[in-house]
């Protein structure tokens, strides 16, 4: 018997012995309970208090099922994970394929043709960068863009905008632009400065001392989705060259054509030192994050043969997240998903636009592509107004409640308010939506919105059905 062959005796258990759809299709009731009991109850709260317990059971493409089969549009996308839509079976393929290949994979002293690929690939979009390094997630890979920007710099200090949201691990939770992601999690990474968003008058305060190694900015702030003023990334762009800090775009949500260019920073036409991509490139199943940056910054680290890991992670470059970035890659290009999100962004701004002057509850709307922020904000009529301030009085933001809600319940479309205490509802949907998908939208919005303007009406009963809810809580 050759002793190297059988795969049983290296492999012990045969495959079939674990049944994993079995498992599935035996626990999948308990699913709220086992959440409860050994996860966050909170979460299952929430989704209990705003109806979302539907036990989604099915993906594909930009649509999810729930268990009787009910189709839903989701314009959460997983936080921006699912550009390419839920189990795109290019994307399968390749994972597939790679199981198959039986690839030694994270063999560590070596390297791989994949992460070679992906980041020669990924580089052909940013030409004026010449180098990738991988991460497992976006907030990894802030965290290495903290610590490259020090140790190239030789300076301690970076600089953050107000609102931002760059990640929860402690480097980027010190670039969080909202106390409620902070609070109550003691000391900060020092040397870490807030300057308001849009305003370069402060932004020069802060650079002009030559201490800051980077600023860092979502072109696009997926809190809010606040916009940057025409101008701001430019002149931001200028600053950091003129006090010799670098420029951090973080491209983590906006990245890989959601708003309607491959990064959204194209829209102002500048080059980053560096650019940081995660979620979409994952192809929604392999967790991944990237750093793009000039071949200086990255020699300066990895200077010598002794400090060739002296940044890493032991999951980062794994062969799964290079496959799955690479056909992500495939698919945004083959399916045209940019010049999709371009124009159905524009369709469904169009359309929001007009909405802002129909609506007193509705303020504004702001965007680019497929990210989209529909602000509402205290109506003029006396009963709306009071109906208004009664709601925004047991707290800040429970408004948009009534809008997710019933845009749930009664018309299928999945929606998240966009930030703590917030008044604007984002949209940001995988960049395959059709037309028709555009027509459900403006439909459902449509319909939910011009409700809410009737009072006493459906939504008003249930804000106070909510807001008793929050009071006793609060209890
Ligand atoms: C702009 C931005 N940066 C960083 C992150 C953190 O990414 P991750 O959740 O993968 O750590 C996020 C996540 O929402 C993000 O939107």
């Amino acid at each position: 018997m050759n002793e190297l062959m059988p795969q049983e005796i290296t492999r012990g258990a045969s495959p079939e012995s674990f049944d994993i759809a079995r498992l599935l299709k035996a626990r999948e009731a308990e699913r709220y309970d086992l959440h409860s009991r050994y996860l966050n109850d909170r979460m299952v709260q929430a989704l209990r208090t705003i109806g979302f317990d539907v036990a989604f059971q099915r993906g594909s493409g930009q649509y999810l099922f729930d268990r009787a089969g009910s189709r839903y549009l989701d314009l959460l996308s997983g936080w921006g994970v699912f550009a390419v839509g839920r189990n795109h079976p290019t994307i399968r393929l390749a994972l597939q394929r790679v199981l198959e290949a039986d690839l030694p994979n994270l063999v560590q002293m070596d390297v791989t043709a994949l992460s070679g690929v992906l980041a020669e690939r990924l580089l052909e979009f940013v030409p004026y960068l010449d180098k990738a390094f991988f991460a497992n997630s976006g907030t990894e890979a802030v965290e290495a863009a903290i610590k490259f920007a020090r140790g190239f710099t030789g300076r301690q200090n970076i600089v953050y905008c107000s609102h931002a949201f760059h990640g929860l691990s402690y480097g980027a939770l010190s670039l969080n632009g909202d106390p409620t992601f902070r609070d109550g999690f003691g000391d900060f990474l020092p040397g870490c400065f807030e300057v308001p968003f849009n305003d370069l008058a402060a932004l020069e305060q802060v650079l002009s001392r030559r201490e800051v190694a980077a600023f860092i900015i979502e072109p696009i702030q997926g809190k809010g989705v606040n916009v940057a003023d025409e101008g701001y990334i430019r002149g931001a762009r200028e600053l950091c060259s003129r006090y010799g800090t670098l420029f951090v775009a973080d491209e983590i949500q906006t990245g890989l054509g959601r708003t309607g260019r491959f990064l959204a920073i194209e829209h102002w036409d500048v080059e980053p030192d560096m650019v940081l991509l995660a979620k979409a490139l994952s192809g929604g199943h392999v967790p991944i994050g990237a750093v793009l940056m000039r071949k200086k910054i990255f020699e300066a680290i990895f200077n010598r043969m002794d400090r060739m890991a002296v940044h890493g992670s032991t999951f980062a470059k794994n062969d799964l997240a290079m496959a799955a970035g690479l056909a992500t890659l495939e698919v945004i290009k083959a399916e045209r998903l940019v010049e999709n999100a371009a124009r159905k962004g524009q369709r469904l701004f169009d359309f929001f636009s007009a909405f802002a002057e129909r609506y007193e509850l509705v303020k504004t709307v702001r965007g680019k592509g497929l990210m989209i922020g529909l602000e509402f904000g205290p109506p003029r009529s006396f009963k709306l107004k009071t109906a208004w301030s009664v709601l925004e009085s047991v707290r800040t933001g429970l408004f948009c409640q009534l809008i997710v809600i019933p845009l749930f319940k009664d018309h299928k479309v999945v929606t998240q308010v966009a930030a703590n205490a917030s008044h604007t509802i984002k949209l940001l949907p995988a960049l395959t939506i059709t037309d028709a998908d555009c027509t459900w939208i403006e439909r459902a919005f449509d319909s939910v919105v011009a409700e809410a303007h009737r009072v006493p009406g459906a939504v008003w009963s249930l804000g106070k059905t909510l807001a008793e809810n929050v009071l006793r809580s609060n209890r």
